[in-house]
C-alpha cells in the first residue's frame, strides 16, 4: 500500500471532492483498476445521478467502496469492521480473502445489511464491496467517512477509462462534472468478483487480474467458475457480463496466430485501413497478398498484466484514429489472460459504429 502523502493543493482538492460528495454530487475519482463514477453510497438521490449520468439501467447493482481507517502503522487492518456496516454473514472464507487481497482489485459479494439502500444492490439482498488500493480514493473514502459507490465512470457500454483525460472525453457534457486527476490506473482492467453470498463455496462472477490459481495459492481457497447454467442466470446482476461490453466504436475483431487475413475475409473490400495490434515479442506481420489493405501495426505487451493495464488505453487510443477495423490477438490460454480475453470478447462483440445500440454496462 501506498502511502506517498499528496500536497497541500491537492488536499485542498480532495476537501472539495469530500463536500461535493456529501452534498450529494458526483466525483469522478482513480483507483488502481479504472477510473470510477463516485456518489455517496448513503445518499438514494446521489446514486439516482450516478445511473442517470452514466446511462444505466437502474437495476444493475454498483460497487461499494471502502477503506480502512487511517492508521499508517496499523500491521493488521480489522476488515470485518470495516465492512460490518455493510454486509453481513462475514465467513472465515471472506476474513481470509480481504486479509490476502485488500486492499486491492478484488470486489466480494455478501448478503446485505438492512441498511443498504436498495437503489445500490439493483433490489437484491446481496452487496457488492471492495477497498480500492489507489491513495486518492482511500483519501476520498476515509474523509467523507462513508462508502462511495462507483462504476466504472464511463457511458453505458462503452471502453471503462484509465486516466482523468479518458473521463473527461466520456462525460464531456456534463458541466461541472468534477475529476480527480490521480494518473494512469496501475491494473488496467476492472477488478475480479468473487460471490460470497451464498454461504456455500466462493464463485467467481467476473475474471480480472486477480486469479483462482493465485487465490488458492495465497489463500487456500478454492473458487468455483461458474457453471454455464449460472451463467445465464446472473447476466441481469453482473452487467460486465452482458456479451456486448467495454466496446469502442470501430469494428474490432480477434485473429489467431497467424491469421490476419483470415479475419478481414467477413468485411468487405472497403476496409482498407486496418489497424493490427501484435505481440512485442513476435516479429512483423508478414502482409502477404493484400496490396489493397493498409495495415498499421501496434504493439501490445506479451505479458498479461502489463497487456491488462495498456488494454483500454490502445482500444481508446485506436478508436479515434478513424481506423475502418482493429484486429487483436487471441490472448493464450491460462488463467492470467482470463480477464483480458473476457474484455475482449465483449469488445468485440458490442463494437462497431451502432455499439451504443447495444444492451450493456
Ligand atoms: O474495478 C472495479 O470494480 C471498478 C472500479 C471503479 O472499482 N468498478 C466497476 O464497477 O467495475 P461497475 O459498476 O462498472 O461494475 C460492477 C460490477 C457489475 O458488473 C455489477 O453487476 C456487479 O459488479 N455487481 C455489483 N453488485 C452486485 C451484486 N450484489 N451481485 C452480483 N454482482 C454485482
Ligand atoms: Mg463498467
Amino acid at each position: 500500500m501506498s502511502t506517498v502523502s499528496t500536497s497541500p493543493q491537492s488536499q485542498a482538492v480532495i476537501n472539495e471532492a469530500v463536500q461535493t460528495l456529501h452534498d450529494g454530487g458526483l466525483v469522478a475519482f482513480p483507483t488502481e483498476t479504472v477510473y470510477g463514477l463516485g456518489a455517496d453510497a448513503r445518499n438514494a438521490q446521489a446514486i439516482e445521478k450516478v445511473f442517470t449520468t452514466k446511462g444505466r439501467p437502474s437495476h444493475h447493482p454498483l460497487i461499494v467502496h471502502v477503506a480502512a481507517p487511517d492508521v499508517f502503522d496499523l500491521v493488521v487492518v480489522d476488515w470485518v469492521a470495516v465492512v460490518a456496516p455493510w454486509a453481513r454473514d462475514i465467513s472465515e472464507d471472506a476474513v481470509k480473502l480481504m486479509n490476502a487481497f485488500w486492499p486491492g482489485p478484488l470486489t466480494l459479494i455478501f448478503k446485505k445489511d438492512k441498511s443498504v439502500l436498495g437503489e445500490i444492490t439493483g433490489g437484491q439482498d446481496t452487496v457488492a464491496i471492495r477497498a480500492p488500493a489507489h491513495p486518492i480514493a482511500q483519501e476520498l473514502i476515509r474523509k467523507l467517512k462513508s462508502g462511495i459507490v462507483g462504476p466504472s465512470a464511463n457511458r453505458f457500454g462503452k471502453v471503462s477509462p484509465t486516466s482523468a483525460a479518458d473521463v473527461r472525453s466520456e462525460f464531456e457534457g456534463e458541466i461541472g462534472l468534477m475529476i480527480l486527476d490521480g494518473g494512469d490506473c496501475q491494473v488496467g482492467i476492472e477488478s475480479t468478483i468473487i460471490d460470497l453470498s451464498s454461504g456455500d463455496h466462493p464463485v467467481l462472477l467476473r475474471p480480472g487480474i486477480i486469479t483462482p490459481q493465485e487465490i488458492a495459492s495465497k489463500t487456500g481457497i478454492t473458487v468455483h467458475l461458474p457453471g454455464q447454467k449460472m451463467e445465464m442466470s446472473l447476466l441481469p446482476r453482473v452487467s460486465g457480463s452482458l456479451k456486448a461490453h467495454y466496446a469502442p466504436t470501430t469494428p474490432l475483431r480477434l485473429y489467431s496466430p497467424g491469421r490476419v487475413l483470415d479475419a478481414l475475409s467477413e468485411f468487405p473490400d472497403t476496409k482498407t485501413r486496418v489497424a493490427v495490434a501484435v505481440w512485442d515479442s513476435e516479429s512483423a506481420l508478414s502482409e502477404d497478398g493484400h496490396p489493397s489493405v493498409q495495415f498499421h501495426e501496434v504493439e501490445v505487451p506479451s505479458n498479461s498484466a502489463a497487456f491488462a493495464s495498456r488494454l483500454y488505453r490502445t482500444l481508446r487510443d485506436l478508436d479515434e484514429q478513424g481506423w475502418d477495423l482493429i484486429l487483436f490477438p487471441e490472448p493464450p490460454a491460462g488463467q492470467e489472460w482470463d480477464g483480458v480475453r473476457d474484455r475482449l470478447q465483449r469488445a468485440c462483440f458490442g463494437s462497431g459504429p451502432s455499439s451504443s445500440s447495444h444492451a450493456s454496462n
